[in-house]
């Protein structure tokens, strides 16, 4: 065979392993709303930019009838590519071939871009679509998840690992996502759960649909499994990108800055406005975020999940940001079960891959009640009070309202290393709420007044002079300052600038043992 024929053999090949499954899987695929596995990569990543890896792997199963049914690249597309430019390895399930089932070698060529992206430092993006352990392999297939598993926690903190779930993602299959940084689901199309609707019928009789036990909106908002929801693949594959405009390649590489074309000394009048005359009225933490950060850009994460927090990146004077703010117009902002674990996360994320945090504060402690005791609000509330008190990132906090009891402690304060702590006027610092406070300290008083109500709306105004304001923490040094709110986003650009060396350490350690 002469080079001519060698060539267009090798062309003809490569068209095969284009097809996948073939024509009319492809066409179903689209029926279903749902894109191929490379019309995804193409829209995930810079234009042309993606190189294949393993295309001519084929499975190694010989029972069943799949002795005769091998497709090249066996349901699974591979590789490396750019995203704005930097290298991002990825890997796209094939439904068309054998519905994306994962064998003993598609297994191989996910843990094969594993292993580059780990000795390389540059994050992995996995797109799933798949309908599990392929069931003609057996152990085989589920010693490959395995296999996977392991390189998920190995690169855990070490480089960023996104999963976007973009079709059926069921049983075991799901610990591969669930170990990675952030999850990204499609609505109406992708689901994921530990046993389906039929299992669920069997052994608890409760009756429901794939997408109402494991749709996105499911696990967005109720379960907390993923960090996004969107209408449609494209867009979720563009909402990855703009994600990397804001996280490193590793764990030892600073964050991409941004443009910086928002002037850094840019004053915020609407931020007088913003807190409530009465501390009792809510408002909404979103818009101080806005106000503050470059060009009001605030890529939230986890935005329908525990919603009296929130969470997300920016960038502040070009530096690339991960805020953290209790959201007064939730819940008044308390800390919960879902709230704490939510936060933690996302700290801990920021502080493996240098992001400097920045958290906005008004809290009036945690939730009271039997659900959240019972629930073990003591084990989940410690997971953020110890993931602040770990991170050795910048981190700076301004209280804009209520500093109350433990979860002014939690929240960044000057006692966990917070590096820059500021307060506005409208701060308010103390071991709990003044209503709560005056029942205690002058329940007899009050009990034997005249006018009980009298009595306790004195003492409440005496409680709220004495320290319902930021200067007993500034005269300790508790605070580094009280700020105009209008300086807020100076101050806290200067705050980044002035952190941009810091250099902390824990002590050497095995690991930690953060409550689970
Ligand atoms: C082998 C599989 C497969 C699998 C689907 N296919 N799942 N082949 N192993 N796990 C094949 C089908 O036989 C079919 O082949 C093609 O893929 C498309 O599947 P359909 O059923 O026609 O598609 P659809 O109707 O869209 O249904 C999708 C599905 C369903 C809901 C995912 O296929 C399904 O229930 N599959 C099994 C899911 C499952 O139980 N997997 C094991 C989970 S446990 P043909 O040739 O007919 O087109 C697990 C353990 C992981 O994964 C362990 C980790 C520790």
């Amino acid at each position: 065979m002469g080079m001519e024929e060698k060539l267009q053999r090798l062309e003809a090949m490569r068209e095969e392993a284009a097809l996948g499954g073939g024509e009319d899987r492809v066409a179903a695929q689209h029926a279903k709303g749902k894109l191929s596995a490379r019309e995804r990569l193409d829209l995930l990543l810079d234009e042309d930019s993606f190189v294949e890896l393993d295309r001519f792997v084929t499975h190694r199963a010989t029972a069943f009838g799949l002795e005769d049914r091998k497709v090249l690249g066996d349901g699974v597309v591979t590789g490396y590519g750019a995203i704005h430019g930097r290298l991002v390895y990825v890997f796209s399930q094939d439904f068309t071939v054998f519905g994306g089932s994962l064998s003993e070698t598609h297994a191989e060529k996910i843990v094969k871009v594993q292993e580059l992206a780990l000795k390389n430092g540059a994050p992995v993006v996995g797109l799933n679509d798949s309908g599990g352990a392929r069931i003609q392999e057996g152990v085989a297939s589920l010693g490959g998840y395995a296999d996977i598993f392991l390189r998920n926690t190995l690169a855990s903190g070490v480089i960023p690992q996104i999963s976007l779930i973009l079709g059926p993602c069921a049983g075991g299959a799901v610990y591969s996502p669930a170990i990675t940084d952030f999850v990204y689901m499609v609505r109406g199309t992708s689901y994921m759960f530990v046993t389906g609707p039929n299992v669920v019928k069997t052994v608890t009789h409760e009756d429901i649909d794939m997408e109402g036990l494991g749709g996105a909106d499911v696990h967005a908002g109720t379960s907390g499994v993923a960090h996004f929801a969107h209408d449609s693949e494209p867009e979720a594959l563009d909402a990855v990108r703009e994600l990397f405009k804001y996280v490193p390649q590793n764990n030892t590489e600073a964050p991409p800055r941004g443009p910086a074309t928002d002037p850094t000394d840019r004053r915020e009048e609407s931020l007088l406005e913003i807190v409530p005359d009465n501390p009792n009225r809510p408002y909404d933490m979103r818009r101080v975020i806005e106000a503050v950060v470059d060009d009001g850009v605030f890529q939230e994460v986890h935005a329908g999940f525990a919603q009296n927090i929130l969470v997300g990146f920016a960038h502040l004077g070009g530096h690339s940001v991960g805020i953290v703010a209790n959201q007064p117009n939730v819940l008044a902002g308390v800390l919960d079960i879902d709230s704490a674990t939510k936060g933690a996360r996302f700290v801990r994320f920021c502080d493996a891959f240098n992001v400097p945090l920045v958290v906005l504060e008004d809290v009036p402690g945690f939730l009271p009640g039997v659900g959240q005791e019972h629930g073990g609000i003591i084990r989940h509330g410690a997971k953020l009070l110890y993931a602040f008190s770990e991170a050795t990132v910048p981190k700076v906090t301004v209280i804009t309202r209520k500093a109350y009891g433990g979860a002014y402690d939690v929240m960044n304060s000057k006692h966990i290393r917070g590096d820059l702590n500021l307060a506005w006027p409208t701060a308010e610092i103390a071991v709990m709420g003044p209503k709560g406070a005056v029942e205690i300290l002058f329940r007899k008083e009050i009990a034997e007044a005249e006018d009980s109500e009298a009595a306790t709306e004195e003492r409440i105004e005496e409680y709220r002079e004495r320290f319902a304001h930021p200067y007993i923490a500034a005269s300790r040094g508790f605070l580094d300052d009280v700020i105009d709110p209008r300086e807020t986003r100076p101050r806290l650009v200067s705050a980044l600038d002035m952190l941009v060396r810091k250099r902390d350490q824990n002590p050497v350690k095995k690991h930690g043992n953060i409550p689970l």
